[in-house]
């Protein structure tokens, strides 16, 4: 059994109080960075670490970190992503549910190297329990002098925030969360942007998520060399969260070193496949992942071996399919929440992802043609060119059907009809007599799953 760090204390049915956390060594890290460190000290041990951010990207915290001018103006912010909309993904969540001040010492830690003044956790209107959990542990440690005015006596300052989201995909993107944070529209910003210059309110603004900010506290109380050592290959960075779920016998969040395989994950960690079923294939990280069919279960689930093998960890949340899954279905599923979320900001993801969703209907229902399917290769090609990473990842899993299950395409066009019968089960498909779940007093004709939302907080200045 490798050492837990993240989920150490998870499973008690509670949080760790903030006492608690202390008596086992929680804060120590920050009182060493605040009284014998510099912050370039601090940024310099992240970088070394190697933490790759865990929100999707796999982008190195300390080279973001490092990316703030010394003599940029203040306030600078530092911004948790806690949004996690990625489906499949439920890794951020029972951080905070079971230890939520090591993510408050993480921002802490962040904040003391860029001379961050301000914090927000940006967090999805769902988890409504753990914004009311942060909110509570945040003004503990304000009460212990480890947030506020002069930290543990020294002339550190910074505070923090909660924000919920208005509840899109896109604020989770890094620019559409600090616009959603500003109150203007949330459509990411163009390329070329650096939000270590200038981020919210044109001050320089880290974004980092949970499991990124979460690994900072161990960092610098254990050292580089002891979170190097955690991981299953030369080069990887601590332990990683992998949240399994799909037809797997035991689905839950498993924290294992970064680059076991997938093959490990799913068949010694997860219980393996379901009694009866027999495995076809995994995204590795999320829906804005590609397929990975059985013979790339051994490749190592690490950053950067993936991208070797020209493949993305994403949020490293696995999702497993087995042989009696249509992944024509299952992939016109993901597009519908895809096509629903798109900000609608550029051309090859707005009117791409509905031409997408058209295309693998036809496919599915039995009515498409050998050139359907060619136009839903280049239409999902194309999206490379779009404004930001929302339409890559949309691409990515019909990329993955197309590359590794075109004889499972092609059998739909051929027959002229789902060969798994899959096809009249959805909700979608036209079937009048079909039965559709809205909510309840919705008016007639409501989009199913679609339901009314809260009205979202609007902040036009800023509110710390
Ligand atoms: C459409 C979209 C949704 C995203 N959603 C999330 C999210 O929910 N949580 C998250 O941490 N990062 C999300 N990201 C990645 C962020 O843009 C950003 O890279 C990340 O928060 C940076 O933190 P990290 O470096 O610690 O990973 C999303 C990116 C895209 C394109
Ligand atoms: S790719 Fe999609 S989500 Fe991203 S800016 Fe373009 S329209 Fe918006």
């Amino acid at each position: 059994m490798s050492e837990l760090v993240l989920f150490k204390n998870r499973g008690k049915r509670r949080h760790i109080s903030l006492d608690e956390y202390r008596a086992d060594g929680g804060y120590a890290g920050l009182e060493k960075a605040v009284k014998t460190m510099t912050p370039a000290e601090v940024t310099k041990a992240v970088l070394d670490s190697g933490l790759k951010g865990r929100g999707g990207a796999g982008f190195p915290a300390g080279r973001k970190w490092g990316g703030v001018p010394a003599d940029s103006p203040h306030p600078r912010y530092v911004v948790c992503n806690a949004d996690e909309m990625e489906p499949g993904t439920f890794k951020d969540r029972i951080i905070i549910n079971a230890d939520p001040h090591l993510l408050i010492e993480g921002m802490i830690l962040s904040a003391y190297s860029i001379g961050g003044d301000k914090g927000v956790i940006f967090i999805r209107p769902s988890y409504e329990m753990e914004a009311e959990l942060l909110t509570i542990e945040i003004e503990e440690a304000r009460a212990a002098n480890l947030l506020g005015n002069n930290i543990l006596g020294t002339d550190f300052s910074f505070d923090i925030i909660v924000h919920r989201s208005g509840g899109r995909y896109i604020c989770g993107e890094s620019g559409s969360q600090q616009r959603a944070i500003m109150g203007v529209r949330p459509n990411p910003i163009e390329t070329g942007y650096r939000s270590a210059v200038r981020g919210l309110w044109d001050r320089p603004t880290i974004v980092n998520n949970v499991e990124t900010l979460s690994n900072v506290p161990g960092i610098i109380r254990n050292g580089v060399e002891w979170f190097k050592g955690l991981s299953a290959v030369v080069g990887g960075d601590g332990n990683k969260l992998y949240p399994v779920s799909g037809m797997v016998a035991n689905p839950d969040c498993f924290e294992l070193p970064c680059g076991v395989t997938l093959r490990q994950i799913i068949f010694e960690h997860a219980g393996g496949m379901l009694p009866g079923k027999t495995f076809k294939a995994a995204l590795p990280g999320g829906t804005s992942t590609t397929f990975m069919p059985e013979h790339l279960l051994d490749i190592p689930m690490d950053f950067d071996t993936l991208k070797k093998h020209n493949l993305r960890l994403g949020t490293g949340a696995v999702i497993v399919f087995d042989k009696d899954t249509c992944l024509v279905a299952a992939t016109l599923n993901m597009m519908h929440y895809f096509a629903r979320e798109s900000c609608g900001w550029c051309t090859p993801c707005r009117d791409g992802l509905p031409l997408v969703l058209d295309l693998l209907e036809r496919i599915e229902s039995g009515t498409g043609t050998p050139e359907d399917v060619a136009t839903l290769r280049r239409t999902v090609e194309a999206m490379e060119y779009a404004n930001c990473a929302f339409a890559p990842g949309a691409a990515a899993p019909v990329l993955g059907l197309l590359d590794y299950f075109m004889d499972e395409v092609m059998e739909h066009i051929t027959s002229k009809a789902c060969p798994f019968g899959s096809h009249a089960a959805l909700p979608w498909s036209g079937d009048s007599s079909a039965v559709i779940t809205t909510w309840p007093g919705a008016p007639e004709g409501s989009c199913p799953g679609a339901r009314p939302r809260p009205k979202p907080r609007r902040i036009v200045s800023c509110p710390i």
